[in-house]
């Protein structure tokens, strides 16, 4: 089913990006195929573990020569075992300093969630600047795709330990979003998922399926007037705050962010484009 993507016209070497992810995407029982099927390939990948098993990940990262990985950290030792169920901390250290053994670039994702507090952003951040590596912030979300109790929002402010601009523009817009403000969706026209059973789906937060790879190709499922009426549909839908969609809505806005808002407003189909484009072009 993956060599079926490699087909497409829209899927092209040097210039798609996958991202392998899950579930734990090093457990999957063909992960190393699915690997070497895009490694061969020659097309960018990244993938994201939670670095519990942190040999199985680094012969992986050796082999497969995987250039990013993102491990996540949502805090210190007792508030990881709170967020995770499991004691896993150490490992997560451990696996960051065999990765820096390696070329890989580290990534570190933090999620602001229910479970931890600003004292475990700073603490993680700590982590991410003696190990020289990046840190990004995620925000909990109850979408589907998480399979997650916890339904609501929890936020607190920790855009003023952010050194990253658009990061921390990122976590300051949402407590905006929260209020109602509206960014438009531009991601659903660029990223994909693919779910395991080979489900296309929209995004990935909500559950809209565009098709499924073992009974049609990706350009046919892309190209159809049933997904073109789906994308139009969801250009204004601004129900989730994933991280995946929304930075990428607002680096789309951070880029055209110098041009008149009536432009902007033309470009960028249904949105609070001037509420949005202030916080952007306001100096940190
Ligand atoms: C779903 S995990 C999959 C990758 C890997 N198994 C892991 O645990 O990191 C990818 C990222 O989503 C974050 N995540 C998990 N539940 C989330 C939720 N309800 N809202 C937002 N992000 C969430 C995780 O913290 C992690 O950084
Ligand atoms: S705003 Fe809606 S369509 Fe866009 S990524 Fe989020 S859930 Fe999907």
């Amino acid at each position: 089913m993956v060599e079926s993507l490699f087909e497409s016209r829209f899927v092209v070497p040097g210039y798609t990006s996958f991202i392998i992810q899950g579930g734990e995407a090093v457990l999957h029982p063909q992960c190393g195929e699915i690997l070497l099927a895009v490694q061969k390939q020659g097309f960018n990948y990244a993938l994201l573990s939670n670095g519990l098993d942190s040999r199985r990940l680094v012969d992986f990262v050796e082999k497969f020569n995987i250039e990013n990985v993102t491990l996540s950290l949502d805090g210190c030792p007792s508030t990881y075992m709170k967020v995770r169920g499991v004691d896993g901390y150490g490992s997560v250290i451990k696996s960051i300093e065999e990765l820096k053994k390696t070329k890989t670039a580290v990534t570190i994702a933090y999620t602001i969630n229910p479970w931890n507090c600003r004292e475990d952003y700073i603490h993680v951040s700590e982590i991410a600047k003696r190990y020289g590596v990046a840190l990004k912030t995620v925000i909990y979300g109850d979408a589907n795709i998480f399979n997650t109790d916890f339904k609501g929002y929890v936020f607190y402010d920790t855009s003023d330990l952010m050194k990253n601009d658009l990061e921390q523009k990122f976590v300051l817009l949402y407590k905006k979003w929260l209020a109602g403000a509206r960014i438009p969706c531009t991601s659903i026209f660029d990223n994909t998922f693919v779910m395991p059973n080979g489900d296309v789906r929209l995004c990935h937060c909500s559950k809209v399926i565009l098709g499924n790879l073992s009974k049609d190709s990706f350009d046919s499922i892309w190209l159809s007037k049933k997904t073109k009426k789906i994308l139009r549909q969801h250009q204004t839908c601004n129900k989730c705050y994933g991280h995946c969609h929304r930075m990428y809505d607002l680096s789309m806005l951070d880029k055209a962010k110098f041009l008149p808002i009536f432009i902007l407003k033309k470009l960028f189909c249904g949105g609070d484009i001037g509420l949005i484009v202030n916080e952007l072009r306001r100096k940190s």
